[in-house]
């Protein structure tokens, strides 16, 4: 079986907050990615609205037919505007003001007693409850031990380790081979327990294969690599060329 892929729109936002413009619009956006074949849209509302607006995800959640997956911190604030827009899922993210996209995964451990409480709000709103977590084993166990339904694992030490460049072998290798066994063990132990599984962050066409050959992962977040290639070949083709990466494996 194939892995779903959901498409993160909040670049296309980014573009037009960067003018506070209307275009181009997050609902065209999504339009497009559903009938390119997208299995669901993501966005992140961050507490900074850099990219996504408040606005933008009660017209999302108005026009999304597919599958509607919220990302966004473990915040009263957040959680009130998750329960009254409801989407179809809640990703748990960490945030902080100076990084410029999300640095690595929740500290499931460190903050369990608000990430229970927050799971078990979203779950008893119908909500299914995702944490982003690294591939590593605590947090794995922490996740299932707040009854969280599914992790996202997070594959950006993944991306980073295959930016080897010219000449990439020895350590680099050495390196690209851990993270890769990394997001194995994790989705294998996460499976144990009976967690959904998802990957996601700084894939790209080139190196989605190897994780979507590990075949306990079952959905994609998949954002700025999409929507920077749609710049020169259009937001439909990308999209398509980026099923046919993660399906060229399974
Ligand atoms: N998954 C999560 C939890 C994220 O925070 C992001 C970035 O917003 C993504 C996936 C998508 O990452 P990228 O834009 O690098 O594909």
């Amino acid at each position: 079986m194939t892995a779903r892929l959901n498409v993160n729109i909040d670049h296309v936002a980014t573009v037009r907050q960067a003018r506070r413009a209307p275009e181009p619009s997050v609902v065209a956006a999504a339009m497009i990615c559903e009938q390119a074949g997208a299995d669901g849209i993501t966005i992140h509302l961050r507490g900074d609205r850099r990219h996504i607006q408040d606005a933008d995800l009660r017209a999302l959640r108005d026009t999304v037919t597919t599958y509607l997956n919220l990302e966004m911190a473990a915040t009263e604030e957040m959680l009130k505007i998750a329960l009254e827009s409801r989407p179809d899922a809640v990703t748990l993210v960490p945030e902080s003001e100076s990084e410029i996209t999300t640095e690595g995964g929740l500290d499931v451990t460190a903050n369990i007693a608000i990430v229970r409480a927050t799971v078990s709000r979203l779950r008893e709103a119908g909500i299914l409850a995702s944490l982003f977590i690294d591939p590593d084993p605590r947090q794995v166990e922490a996740a299932h031990e707040v009854s969280a339904q599914q992790i996202e694992l997070c594959t950006a030490a993944y991306a980073d380790a295959t930016l080897g460049g010219r000449g990439f072998h020895g350590e680099g290798a050495l390196r690209l081979g851990q993270e890769l066994r990394r997001l194995r063990e994790g989705a294998t132990l996460a499976k144990q327990y009976g967690l959904l599984i998802a990957a996601g962050h700084g894939l790209t066409y080139r190196n989605v294969g190897a994780v979507a050959a590990i075949t306990q992962i079952t959905e994609f977040n998949i954002g700025h690599n999409i929507i920077a290639r749609s710049i020169f070949v259009g937001l439909e083709r990308a999209v398509v060329e980026m099923r046919e990466a993660i399906r060229a494996e399974r």
